[in-house]
């Protein structure tokens, strides 16, 4: 496939050109020199080195006599936020929703799922894919959550309540991974070793998202995420529903409702930051505004498109999946949900920190609205490797 730039500043502008293999898909060497191994370190170096650049990381940004606050929080946890962890004897399945290998009547099921994926237009795979990508990419966001000061597992199988909701949480998201990424298999629209391969780059290079290892921003991130990610797979599944896959509406909508519970989860234990130390808990939330949420994966990469995390945003944005006015509304929502209007006995920073999120989502809303009404985005399309190079607009 012809791969293309449309940006000057991507920080993958240094990666070297696919191989083409005789069906005219992209594919890896054969055998991995030592050379190629060279390259690849130099390639993590390299972006590592960018991402500094734009965006110093910054570590252990929380005072040490605030992890206090989490082990005295430990007793409220377990009461109260373990219990939004299912059983796995309650838990679904991703082969629940697929057809089960053994009986005789399993290729006609894949062939139900294949004659239901030709009603969905390529715009809608890229979107798919692109949340399939973020989903298996979770190894990642369990080191996040592992590196924050004062509720990491310190042993793997840690009994404290944070260590346990850690490992439960993945646990249950490991699944929404698993059940998109064989849906996709099954459904014969997407070259799996191209998706494969953004996978294991994506895992590889991590992420950004400025967290500072402060389980405050933390949590006030993966609020923010679990109802970004609920929002997404929601209207993928309403999307289906609307091309006539029941069937994939309901593997969409099942996993957004996972997302929905961990959401609940997470913006409870903000809810109570905000109860036993509002001042520090709105001056991270309005920090990690300002910074803007970044999403889990925008080092995305498939070895050939440099913007690949921009494209399958601008795709999900004109269809409708996740969009600026998403963003804007999830803010609202939370500012909403933890009544930040309402917090009193503020330092003049906290002050200045709820005005700033009280008015944020308005000018955020009138920004898109500029945007939306002044720039003019010309028509143009942009080949996915995900889906053997066919051409998708932005
Ligand atoms: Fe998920
Ligand atoms: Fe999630």
């Amino acid at each position: 496939m012809a791969c293309r730039m449309t940006s000057n500043t991507c920080l993958l502008s240094f990666s070297t050109p696919p191989i083409k293999s005789n069906k005219g898909r992209t594919s890896s060497p054969a055998k991995v020199s030592m050379v190629d191994t060279v390259t690849q370190v130099k390639t993590v170096e390299k972006l590592l080195s960018a991402i500094h650049k734009k965006n110093k990381p910054v570590t252990q940004s929380m005072p040490r006599e605030k992890r206090e606050i989490f082990d005295n929080l430990e007793p409220w946890m377990r009461e109260n936020i373990l219990p939004f962890l299912k059983p796995v004897e309650k838990c679904w399945q991703p082969q629940d929703f697929l057809p089960e290998p053994s009986t005789e009547g399993f290729y006609d099921q894949v062939q139900e799922i294949r004659l239901r994926a030709k009603e969905l237009p390529d715009e809608y795979f890229v979107c798919l894919v692109g949340d399939m990508v973020t989903e298996e990419a979770l190894p990642t966001y369990q080191t996040l959550i592992n590196n924050s000061d004062g509720i990491r597992d310190l042993t793997n199988c840690s009994p404290t309540g944070w260590a346990i909701w850690t490992r439960g949480w993945t646990a249950e998201e490991n699944r929404h991974g698993d059940l998109l990424n064989k849906y996709l298999y099954l459904s014969g629209r997407v070259d799996m070793k191209m998706i494969e391969k953004t996978v294991q780059y994506l895992i590889g290079f991590g992420m950004n998202v400025m967290v500072e290892n402060n389980p405050y921003k933390g949590f006030l991130y993966t609020s923010f995420q679990e109802r970004a990610t609920f929002i997404s797979h929601g209207n993928t599944a309403s999307l289906a529903k609307k091309y006539g896959d029941v069937n994939l509406a309901q593997i969409c909508g099942t996993i957004a409702s996972d997302e929905k519970r961990h959401e609940n989860a997470y913006s409870k234990i903000v809810e109570k930051l905000f109860e036993v130390d509002p001042d520090y808990t709105i001056l991270a939330f309005a920090d990690m505004m300002q910074k803007r949420i970044v999403m889990p994966a925008h080092l995305m990469y498939d070895g050939c498109d440099n913007n690949l995390f921009e494209h399958f945003s601008l795709v999900a944005q004109r269809t409708g999946i996740y969009t600026a006015k998403d963003y804007a509304d999830v803010l609202e929502f939370l500012v909403a949900r933890w009544k930040v209007a309402n917090l009193t006995g503020l330092s003049s920073e906290g002050k200045k920190a709820q005005e700033y999120l009280c008015t944020l989502g308005p000018r955020i809303r009138r920004l898109e609205d500029w945007s939306q009404n002044h720039v003019y985005r010309e028509k143009e399309t942009i080949p996915f490797s995900w889906i053997y190079g066919r051409e998708v607009q932005l």
